[in-house]
């Protein structure tokens, strides 16, 4: 039995994944386990679209093609704009670790653009998932799911499932309305791809860094 600890411990934002899909019984385990996530009032606002086989493939070469073109990303919920002081300083360590895996120099701006495209291929992942909230909610709803992504990336871990939540898959709200059918009041929050690691990969071999707990607690009494 994996620990919480353990789970958070192991787990990494996978960016390659094998061809070798995830059982069918496995995946409706992960499932069952964040079906578990608490929200506000017990509302359960996440409602998941989860694609693996042909229906992902038909997804990730449309979607890839669409973010290609140059579509302007229009999320439901707004990117941040800027980033500042500590955030910028954490986002580009971030960013290092990962254009360094891939040998990307900090002058090679098509490689990046190409590395970041790769999101709309799920990274090769054989199955992903889309993580919608009632607009009526609002952020709450959006928060609520926050939580879900939470528990589907540990309850993944404890299957020996890798994943990577990906905001990015909510870049274009409309044309994945239009493609999934939905109606305008359902709002995109992010999506998980998921599998199992390609772990000799280059992208997957480094590990992010996180803030001492002295930095973020600001204790009183
Ligand atoms: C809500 C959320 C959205 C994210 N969106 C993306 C994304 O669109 N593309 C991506 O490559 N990584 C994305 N990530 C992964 C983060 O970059 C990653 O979690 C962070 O750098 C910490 O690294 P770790 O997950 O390997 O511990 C996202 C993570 C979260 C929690």
């Amino acid at each position: 039995m994996t620990s919480v600890r353990d789970a958070l411990r192991t787990r990494f934002s996978c960016r390659r994944f094998l061809h070798k899909p995830v059982p069918r019984d496995t995946i409706e385990g992960i499932l069952a386990t964040a079906q578990l996530t608490p929200s506000w009032c017990n509302t359960q606002p996440w409602e998941i679209i989860l694609l693996s086989g042909a229906e992902a493939d038909r997804l990730r070469e449309q979607l890839h093609a669409h973010a290609k073109s140059g579509a302007r990303a229009e999320p439901d919920f707004e990117f941040p704009p800027q980033y500042a002081d500590v955030y910028r300083d954490r986002r580009k360590v971030c960013g290092v670790q990962l254009y360094q895996s891939l040998g990307i120099g900090k002058e090679d701006r098509a490689a990046a653009a190409e590395q970041a495209l790769e999101n709309f291929r799920f990274f090769e992942a054989p199955h992903v998932l889309f993580i919608t909230t009632p607009q009526s909610l609002g952020v709450y709803g959006a928060i609520d799911c926050g939580l879900y992504v939470s528990s589907f990336i540990l309850a993944a871990r404890e299957c020996g499932v890798d994943t990577i939540a990906q905001a990015a898959l909510a870049s274009y709200p409309d044309w994945l309305r239009e493609y999934f059918q939905l109606p305008a009041e359902r709002k995109f929050v992010c999506g998980i791809a998921f599998g199992y690691a390609d772990a000799r990969h280059p992208v997957n071999s480094y590990r992010t860094g996180r803030a001492n707990i002295g930095d973020v607690v600001d204790w009183r009494g």
